[in-house]
C-alpha cells in the first residue's frame, strides 16, 4: 500500500464516479460477468464464511441495516438503507456504502460506495439463481417496478440469460418511460424488444420469467399465484425487509422457494408470511449440486431474494482489485500512522510529539498538523 497522506495509513476510496469509471473501462456486461463469476465462486465457499442475518433499524419510513460478513482473509460491511418515499425528496431508495479489511490486522483496505454496486451486484446475482432456476428456453421477461434497479436488472437477463422480449408494468408511468428510454439509447440492449403494459396481470401474462422490484413498505401481494404460466420462474427483489412483500403466499405454495441465506430471508423475503417449517432452498445448495434447481419445465421457481452480504463482500473484492489493476480511485486518511503505536495521544499533543520525538523520523509533515483528512483521487 502506497502512503499519500502524511501521519495516515491510506484506504482506497472508489466514488459513485469511480465505480462509473471502473464499468465504462471494463463494459457494463463484461462487469457484470465478472461480478456474477465472482458472486457464484463465493457462494461455492458457502462454509468459509462467518455469515449472520443483517442488523436492521426500523422506522415507519424505512430500514438502515448493516451487513456483515468475513472469511479467513477478509472482512466486509456494507451499510444501506430502504426508504421506499425517499423518491418523491429526491433521494434515491437505496443508498449504501461499504468496507473491504484485511482480517490479520483489521486494517480497512477499501472505502467504496454502494448505491451503483448494490444495483450491479443484485442483478448478477439474480443472473446467478436464474441459470440455476429458470427455464433455459425462457426468452420473455416481465418487469414489475422500473426504477433504481431495473435497467441492471434488464441487461443482466438480456446479455446474460438471453431474454429477448421485456414486458414493463410500474404504477408510475414515468418511471416506464425513463426505463424505455434508457434501454432504448443503450447499444448494451440491442435486439431487447419493450412492451409497457398497465396492469401487473397484463405485463406478466405472457412472461416466462417475471422479476418483481418494487418499493412499497407494505405488506403487497403484486403477484398472486392465478397470474402465473407453469413453468415460471419468479425473480422477487423488492420484498426485502419485515412488513413489505411481493407476492401473494400462494405463489410460494405453488414454487419451488431458494433463498441466499434461510436465517435472513425467514425474517426479511417474501417467506416471513409462511410458517417457519415452509421448505426451502438455499442458492449455495443448488449451485453446489446438492439440492435441486428447477425439477421440471412445468414447475414454477421463485428466487426470494433480500440481498445476502456475500454479494457485497464478492464486489467489494472485485472492485479492490480491479480499482488497483486500473489506476481508478483516491485514497482517504481514516487511520493514524503512529511512531509509537501505543502513543495514540501523540495525535492531541503534536507539541509533546516533537519534543518526545514520538513520530517516526523522516516522516513527511510531522512538525505541522499531521493528520491530513482529506482524499485524494487520482
Ligand atoms: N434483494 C436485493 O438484493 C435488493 C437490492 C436492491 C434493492 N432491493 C429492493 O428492490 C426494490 C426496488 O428498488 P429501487 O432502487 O429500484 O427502488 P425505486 O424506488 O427506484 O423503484 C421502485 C419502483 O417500484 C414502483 N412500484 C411501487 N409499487 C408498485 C406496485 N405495486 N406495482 C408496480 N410498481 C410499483 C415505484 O413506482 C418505483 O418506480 C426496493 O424495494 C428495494 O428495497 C432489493
Amino acid at each position: 500500500m502506497t502512503t499519500r497522506h502524511a501521519g495516515c495509513l491510506d484506504t482506497v476510496f472508489l466514488s459513485p464516479q469511480d465505480v462509473a469509471r471502473i464499468v465504462g473501462r471494463q463494459g457494463l456486461v463484461p462487469t457484470l460477468q465478472a461480478l456474477a463469476a465472482c458472486i457464484g465462486e463465493d457462494f461455492l465457499r458457502w462454509d468459509s464464511f462467518d455469515k449472520s442475518a443483517r442488523l436492521a433499524s426500523h422506522s415507519p419510513e424505512g430500514v438502515i441495516e448493516l451487513m456483515p460478513i468475513a472469511d479467513a482473509r477478509r472482512y466486509a460491511f456494507k451499510y444501506v438503507n430502504g426508504h421506499p418515499k425517499n423518491t418523491a425528496l429526491g433521494l434515491s431508495t437505496v443508498m449504501a456504502f461499504g468496507v473491504l479489511a484485511d482480517v490479520a490486522t483489521g486494517l480497512p483496505l477499501l472505502i467504496s460506495e454502494l448505491t451503483l454496486t448494490t444495483a450491479l451486484r443484485t442483478a448478477a446475482t439474480s443472473a446467478v439463481a436464474a441459470r440455476a432456476l429458470a427455464r433455459p428456453d425462457s426468452r420473455v421477461m416481465a418487469l414489475v417496478g422500473n426504477g433504481a434497479q431495473s435497467e441492471f436488472q434488464a441487461l443482466a437477463f438480456h446479455r446474460l440469460l438471453g431474454i429477448d422480449t421485456l414486458h414493463l408494468y410500474d404504477t408510475d408511468p414515468r418511471a416506464t418511460a425513463k426505463l424505455m428510454r434508457n434501454l432504448q439509447a443503450d447499444p448494451d440492449a440491442a435486439g431487447l424488444r419493450l412492451r409497457a403494459f398497465g396492469s401487473t396481470a397484463d405485463a406478466v401474462r405472457d412472461a416466462d420469467i417475471v422479476t418483481t422490484l418494487t418499493a412499497d413498505k407494505t405488506a403487497a401481494a403484486i403477484l398472486t399465484a392465478g397470474m402465473l404460466r407453469p413453468g415460471t420462474h419468479v425473480n422477487a427483489v423488492g420484498g426485502d425487509c419485515p412488513g413489505k412483500t411481493e407476492l401473494h403466499a400462494d405463489v410460494l405454495r405453488a414454487a419451488r422457494v431458494v433463498v441466499e441465506y434461510e436465517p435472513q430471508t425467514r425474517i426479511e423475503g417474501d417467506l416471513q408470511q409462511m410458517a417457519p417449517d415452509f421448505a426451502v432452498t438455499e442458492l449455495w445448495q443448488v449451485l453446489a449440486g446438492e439440492k435441486a434447481g428447477r425439477e421440471q419445465a412445468a414447475q414454477i421457481t421463485v428466487f426470494d431474494s433480500v440481498g445476502f452480504a456475500l454479494e457485497d463482500f464478492s464486489a467489494l473484492r472485485y472492485l479492490h482489485a480491479t480499482a488497483q489493476a486500473l489506476g481508478i480511485g483516491g485514497t482517504i486518511a481514516l487511520i493514524p500512522r503512529l511512531g509509537d503505536p501505543k502513543d495514540l495521544f501523540q495525535l492531541v499533543r503534536p507539541q509533546a510529539m516533537r519534543q518526545g520525538g514520538a513520530l517516526r523520523s523522516g516522516h513527511p509533515g510531522h512538525d505541522a498538523a499531521p493528520i491530513n483528512t482529506g482524499i485524494t483521487t487520482t
